[in-house]
């Protein structure tokens, strides 16, 4: 399953055009089946309907834990590093990871759970997160994460959206200096959800909390109980290839979040295969990915796929400048990680503290560098390069989306020639298109055009939840016969792929995935602003920044404390980090004549580019445009 030079790449990507079912089965063999496919691939784009692996029989927990014991059950899965330096770091190794998930199965059966019920996990980055996960996938469960920056109202639509039976949480959490109050959080949010009837809550900063007699237990206590009851194993559910595995909320241009669905099958297959290559995973390297598991990074390249291999994740609780800027680099050194894989954002801000928080610490053990979330630009790549691999680690600039299940356009470690910022080529099974507004083919080199995926891959989303015809307008309705990505592309000389970013209205605040729609929903909700509009503007560290224009003409105090009652509102609403960098208070927005909010010039204003804001003329109100302009942020 594992490509080791250039020319095995180039055989296994036409072996995957040409023969795509063939080529599937074969990677698919080097996984554990209670029983093998019917039927590699059955698919259209247009209901969308799509089916890898018919008939199969499995469950992806065996996968991840039980296949690794008899030779590995002493390798350590999960390496955890705590928020405070001070605290012991944690090593689960395969057989203890496998033991607490069998555990912590038996206390979801025992407090209600089953196959197919969907129960929503809402904890900081501790070991019990990814147990929680598996637990679920154990038993067939299908879980929801939702991180831990997102509001009580952002908690209760989710749980709401799929109907959640259970919850599974923390009383309090750590990131840096700050205290998170996840059961609080928690509680807010279930005063709006009926169909939550237990939560449970482990114990982390055994802050104060609320505990509702019948509906919250202490992790530990059910733990016990279980303990007592003598029943230390769980047998994995047997799961079809297409069962539901997990739903995840992401934005989109539109509308609240939708709840992208992935199964077990595919997922398992597309995830481990591509964390194998990508990363050229070697036995007993550690492997550090800084995402949080609320994130489908955290999901695919922390939990699933390094599991399904056999590798030693490293699990951070904390953030890259806690206790100081030299974090990642401390624990680079002190656990000689090897392959580290983060986000364009965290290298900015780190390289933003000077090289002095890099230096004195050994960074020798690193092999392969990773980066996912947002184009990197050239500048971040260097220094990521140079500083931090010494100018002897390949970097995979891994494009993919929570929507694709993992890894699509990226070098592969030390096989793929790679080009800073770009991402360069497709991974075997993916067959990228660029097309032009019209969904013309935009054939050759040296072009770009929006992306486009012409064929299926197995870690592709199903549907979004509870909503097959939205999946379909969103991704399959814009062009016929293609998944689009919602990305801008061009394509070079070489063939090699570069991502230019969204062509939609979505944001990605330092890699984290907004809907403009959604913040001008929650900017609308403050009692005093009468509408608003919010688009991107370039950050030097978050890659982008929300800038919105609002309009509120009675303010309750003076600008500076108004626009602190929107950002609080938008906390609320969503959460911290969808909060506005820059609001700007206008008296009106460019409209058309139909009514239609002008947001390209919006856009080149808050970009700071006020030189050609092109044709004005079918505005409503051309005025407007100079008192914005003026009043630029
Ligand atoms: C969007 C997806 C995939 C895991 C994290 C984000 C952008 C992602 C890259 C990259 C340029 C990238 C795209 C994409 N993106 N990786 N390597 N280069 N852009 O997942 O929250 O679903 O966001 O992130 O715009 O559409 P997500």
């Amino acid at each position: 399953m594992k490509i080791t030079s250039f020319d095995e790449y180039q055989q296994a990507y036409k072996k995957s055009v040409e023969q795509p079912e063939e080529f599937w089965a074969e990677v698919a063999e080097n996984f554990v089946w209670r029983r093998k496919w019917d039927k590699v691939l059955e698919w259209n784009f247009k209901d969308p309907s799509i089916k890898w692996f018919q008939g199969g029989k499995l469950n992806i927990t065996e996968n991840c834990l039980d296949r690794h014991l008899e030779k590995n059950g002493n390798t350590p899965a999960i390496i955890w590093e705590p928020n405070d330096p001070n605290e012991h770091h944690r090593v689960l190794t395969y057989k203890q990871l496998h033991d607490k998930v069998c555990q912590f199965a038996n206390v979801l059966k025992n407090n209600g759970a089953k196959k197919g019920d969907r129960i929503c996990i809402y904890m900081p980055m501790v070991p019990e997160l990814a147990i929680a996960v598996l637990a679920c996938a154990r038993i067939g469960a299908v879980h929801s994460v939702v991180f831990g920056g997102f509001s009580a109202q952002s908690i209760a639509d989710r749980i709401n959206d799929a109907s959640c039976s259970l919850v599974i949480t923390t009383d309090g959490g750590m990131r840096g200096n700050k205290e998170i109050p996840l059961k609080s959080v928690i509680d807010d949010a279930l005063v709006q959800c009926k169909s939550v009837s237990k939560v449970i809550v482990l114990t982390r900063s055994r802050t104060p909390v609320s505990m509702i007699k019948g509906r919250d237990v202490w992790w530990e206590d059910e733990v016990k109980k279980v303990e007592t009851q003598g029943n230390p194993a769980c047998p994995a559910e047997e799961m079809d290839a297409e069962d539901m595995l997990f739903i995840l909320y992401t934005s989109g241009s539109t509308g609240k979040p939708k709840g992208v669905v992935h199964t077990c099958g595919g997922y398992m297959v597309y995830t481990g295969y591509t964390f194998a290559n990508v990363f050229q995973y070697n036995k007993g390297e550690v492997y550090f990915c800084t995402a949080d598991i609320g994130w489908i990074t955290g999901h695919s390249y922390i939990a699933y796929g390094p599991l399904t291999q056999g590798a030693t994740a490293l699990m951070f609780e904390g953030i890259p400048t806690y206790p100081d800027a030299g974090r990642f680099w401390e624990i680079v050194d002190k656990h000689k990680v090897n392959i580290l894989y983060t986000a364009p954002t965290a290298i900015r801000s780190l390289m933003s503290f000077g090289d002095e928080m890099v230096d004195g610490k050994d960074l020798s053990s690193l092999t392969k560098l990773g980066s996912v979330g947002e184009p990197i630009n050239e500048e971040a790549w260097h220094w990521f390069d140079e500083k931090i691999g010494n100018g002897n680690c390949p970097i995979v600039d891994t494009w993919w989306q929570t929507e694709t299940g993992g890894i699509m356009i990226s070098p592969i470690a030390g096989v793929t020639k790679t080009k800073p910022s770009y991402a360069t080529l497709p991974l075997p099974g993916i067959q990228p298109i660029l097309v032009d507004e019209n969904g013309k083919e935009v054939e050759g080199n040296g072009v770009s055009g929006n992306l486009c995926i012409k064929f299926p891959w197995p870690g592709m989303l199903r549907t979004t939840y509870g909503d097959h015809e939205r999946c379909r307008t969103t991704y399959f309705a814009t062009y016929n016969n293609l998944y689009f990505t919602g990305d801008g592309c061009l394509r070079d000389e070489d063939g090699y792929y570069r991502i230019t970013g969204r062509v939609d209205d979505v944001l990605n605040v330092s890699g984290h995935r907004i809907g403009t729609a959604e913040v001008e929903n929650a900017i609308n909700m403050h009692s005093s602003v009468v509408e608003s509009a919010v688009v991107g503007y370039p950050h030097d560290i978050k890659g982008q920044g929300v800038y919105a224009y609002v309009v509120s003409p009675d303010k309750h105090g003076d600008e500076e404390i108004t626009r602190k009652d929107i950002m609080m509102t938008v906390s609320r609403i969503i959460g911290p980090i969808a909060k506005p960098d820059k609001i700007q208070f206008v008296s009106g927005l460019p409209k058309t004549r139909s009514g239609k909010i002008m947001r390209r010039i919006l856009r080149k204003i808050a970009e700071g580019d006020t030189s050609n804001l092109g044709d004005t003329s079918t505005l409503l109100d051309p005025a407007v445009v100079d008192e914005i302009k003026g009043g630029a942020l």
